[in-house]
């Protein structure tokens, strides 16, 4: 049903013509009493499903025991949330900035970068083109996607796009000397869910190292235990200077961090937020920490990553689908050229499955971490189902 609101809301997305009132776990319920499994997740960002319990005491708790302090007071679930980042994730003795979401964590990164660089005369920030980093100005014209900045432009120039997994052109953009740093999504989300390759990230290391660039990443979508690592870009064993995370640390509430080498902070006045950080999100990030630590998820996320690939392969008929990529439960699956991708989902739809896209042609699944065997087959299910219709 459209809510009559809506009309008063602004149309920043196509949605679904579904409003969904409830949620428990991997299920949710629509204004008419329809329940679906949810593979959407709060577009990734709800790690530990509808209302986890832990998670919900966690909120709850933190509502009830003090406001919000801004950052001019410290509070105990920032220091601890900043601990137990700077202990989880692989950059050594890493200091954290908090903010809101993905797009104001890219905003800070790219001042830091800027704050190092423009001194040793390098503001340049190499970016891959199908990148996506935000929508504000600055994460917007990081973003490698032409048609999304070209409404908008002239947005600020510095950056220099290049094209993925391509080791020459990554060479060739620091030839100018004028490189401050590269910044890259390890798994590439919105631009079709594709993995970068483990040596190219290996590469990015060295050429970093050899022009005295910072190698930094874009964890919003893929880190925070997405892909089965506490950042994706472990996978290649490569450790970077700073990465931006958000989405999953929240667990459906509002927090993002850039993480950081020590010797790369801000001083004071140099950058803030009003609300990053604050105790009722921190306190949400400190319960998806521990939920996904206490109940082993991240070897979840692996085995019914890998299920689902396994499951949509050998499922979907013959021809219908192109590759299935991602990891973790970061999921693509490109529709065969001539199957419509919005027919594809909303088939899925209608079998009860919700799922998002990602590129032209890709169906992305960005299941909750604790998403189970059974209803990981059932959603493999509904898209072979789904493709056989679309296809006739
Ligand atoms: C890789 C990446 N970076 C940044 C963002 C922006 O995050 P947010 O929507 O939380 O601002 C997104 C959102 O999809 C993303 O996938």
């Amino acid at each position: 049903m459209t809510l009559p609101g809506e009309a008063f809301v602004m149309p920043t997305y196509a949605r679904y013509p579904v409003t969904l009132v409830r949620g428990e776990g991997m299920r949710v319920v629509d204004d008419e009493g329809r329940a679906y499994l949810d593979f959407v997740g709060g577009l990734g960002a709800l790690s530990l499903g509808h209302c986890h319990p832990r998670w919900v005491e966690a909120v709850e708790r933190a509502a009830r025991t003090i406001g919000l302090t801004s950052n001019l007071f410290a509070t105990p679930p920032q220091a601890e949330l900043a601990e137990r980042l700077s202990a989880l994730l692989p950059i050594p003795e890493a200091r954290i900035f908090f903010c809101n979401s993905g797009t104001e964590a890219t905003e800070a990164l790219l001042k830091l970068i800027r704050k190092r660089g423009l001194p040793r005369g390098k503001g340049v920030v190499v970016v891959l083109e199908g990148s996506f980093h935000g929508r504000t100005v600055a994460a917007l014209a990081a973003t490698g996607q032409p048609a999304k900045r070209a409404p908008f432009e002239p947005l600020v120039d510095w950056f220099r796009y290049v094209a993925p997994n391509d080791e020459e052109a990554l060479a060739g953009a620091f030839a100018s000397g004028d490189v401050a740093a590269v910044f890259l999504e390890p798994v590439m989300g919105e631009g079709g869910v594709i993995p970068l390759d483990l040596d190219y990230l290996h590469t990015v290391r060295a050429l970093c190292d050899e022009h005295d660039a910072l190698f930094t990443v874009d964890e919003v979508q893929a880190g925070t235990g997405r892909c089965g690592d506490w950042l994706s870009v472990s996978a290649a064993g490569v450790v970077p200077d700073a990465a931006t995370i958000a989405k999953a640390l929240g667990g459906g509430l509002p927090i993002g961090a850039l993480v950081a080498r020590p010797e790369l902070s801000f001083a004071p006045g140099e950058h803030a937020s009003t609300f990053g950080g604050g105790p009722v999100p921190a306190s949400a990030a400190l319960s998806v920490l521990d939920t996904i630590e206490q109940d082993a998820l991240l070897g979840n996320v692996i085995a019914m990553g890998d299920l689902l690939r396994a499951q949509v392969t050998r499922l979907a008929p013959s021809g219908t689908i192109g590759e299935v990529r991602g990891r973790g439960l970061l999921c693509g699956v490109d529709v065969a050229p001539g199957l419509a991708l919005a027919d594809v989902v909303a088939g899925l739809r209608e079998r009860g499955v919700l799922v998002s896209t990602a590129g032209a042609a890709t169906v992305r699944f960005t299941p909750p971490f604790t998403v189970g065997a059974d209803d990981v087959r059932t959603a493999a299910t509904a898209l072979a189902d789904t493709l056989a219709e679309v296809a006739r």
